[in-house]
């Protein structure tokens, strides 16, 4: 018998669907050029041995703030011996021994996560740093999440002590969606890191439509598209200024031409991919359980910390399975949890999530 997959038709459109993927950086950045000569202004010492200057990016999701800053440091690498970069995303990793395993391991130290404290972990750090001729450079991309845990502002507090404290030259780039990063550090971490502000603004429709027709440049095969399919993808994203959605509308619209064995993606093609994406939205909040969509109706005007939330649904719910509801709110990226140290003990704020819905 032969296999499922052999004869499945080929790629009539699509010649490399993979230069469209979030995580694929271009080898130029249209609309960025101000916010690279503003990075690379900063970070310019370090190729000279010297102290670079911290960078605070701000700016709405998919205005480029993650695939500018790996553009500089790639570029920052391939022009220097004397820097290395290192990006982590505080999504992924997200504790104090996480963050500096991964740092030292990435200069050529590694240390074991488990078995030490967090004071033996940056002594540690602090030193395989000093015996580095290097200057490094961290980017903590989605870096809000630093802010959620106790043991990861711990972290933030740390690295700001490097420069005045050990006089240890290091450049740290912190990168998030919520323009309050700074102002909600502590005074103390604020000042330390005196970082510069480059703020990311929305991108126009007609800045989408050109990003959108140089990723297409690689991505398809040529006259594969009406000519109304890339102006209606940037429209359908310009609101919000975001190219993630808009390329991936792209993406979305062109495979599904390919399934109906157009040659090519059409206005139709890019509808039916808005609807997609509505359907998907709306099977999220459907699909909800009784307490998870009760969790959400609570938090609906203001914040409430789990202890609230217990308390107001105890005589419906166990506290385990109001726990647990939370926990898959969070994962389905409807709330986000916020700890904070009180006392002893540690308080968690559950708070609704504006997007997607
Ligand atoms: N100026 C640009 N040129 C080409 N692609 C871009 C540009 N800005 C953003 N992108 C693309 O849009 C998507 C989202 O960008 P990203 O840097 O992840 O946004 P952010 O980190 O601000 O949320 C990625 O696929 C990225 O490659
Ligand atoms: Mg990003």
């Amino acid at each position: 018998m032969s296999n499922v997959f052999e004869g499945s038709k080929i790629h009539n459109i699509l010649k490399d669907e993979r230069f469209l993927y979030p995580d694929y950086v271009p080898e130029r950045i249209p609309f960025r050029e101000q916010e690279v000569s503003e990075m690379v202004f900063c970070l310019k010492p370090s190729t000279q041995g010297k102290k670079p200057e911290n960078i605070f990016i701000s700016g709405l999701p998919g205005t480029g703030k993650t695939v500018t800053s790996k553009f500089v440091l790639n570029e920052l690498e391939e022009y220097s011996d004397r820097t290395k970069c290192l990006y982590i995303n505080c999504f992924e990793i997200n504790s104090y021994n996480g963050i500096f395993a991964k740092a030292t391991n990435f200069l050529g130290y590694p240390i074991p996560i488990r078995g030490l404290s967090n004071e033996e972990i940056f002594e540690r750090f602090v030193a395989v740093i000093k015996n580095k001729k290097i200057v490094p450079v961290f980017v903590f991309d989605e870096s809000e999440q630093l802010l959620k845990k106790e043991d990861t502002k711990k972290l933030l507090y740390d690295l700001s002590r490097l420069n005045d404290q050990f006089k240890l030259f290091i450049g740290l780039i912190f990168i998030s969606n919520d323009p309050m990063f700074l102002s909600l550090l502590d005074d103390r971490i604020r000042s330390s890191l005196n970082a510069s502000v480059i703020k990311f603004e929305k991108y126009s429709c007609q800045e989408l439509k050109e990003i959108l027709k140089e990723r297409a440049k690689y991505s398809f095969f040529s006259n594969v598209m009406e000519e109304e399919v890339i102006p209606l993808c940037a429209a359908h994203s310009a609101n919000v200024g975001d190219a993630r959605v808009a390329i991936d509308t792209l993406l979305k619209s062109a495979r599904i031409a390919e399934k109906e064995n157009s040659k090519k993606i059409m206005v139709k093609h890019v509808r039916k991919a808005f609807q997609e994406e509505k359907v998907i939205k709306f099977e999220i909040i459907n699909n909800l359980t009784e307490q998870e969509k009760l969790i959400l109706k609570l938090i609906s005007k203001e914040e409430k910390t789990s202890v609230e939330i217990y308390n107001i649904l105890k005589n419906k719910f166990a506290e385990r399975t109001l726990r647990k509801a939370i926990f898959e709110l969070e994962k389905k990226n409807v709330i986000e949890i916020i700890e904070k140290q009180l006392g002893k003990g540690i308080t968690r704020t559950i708070k609704k999530k504006n997007s997607p819905f």
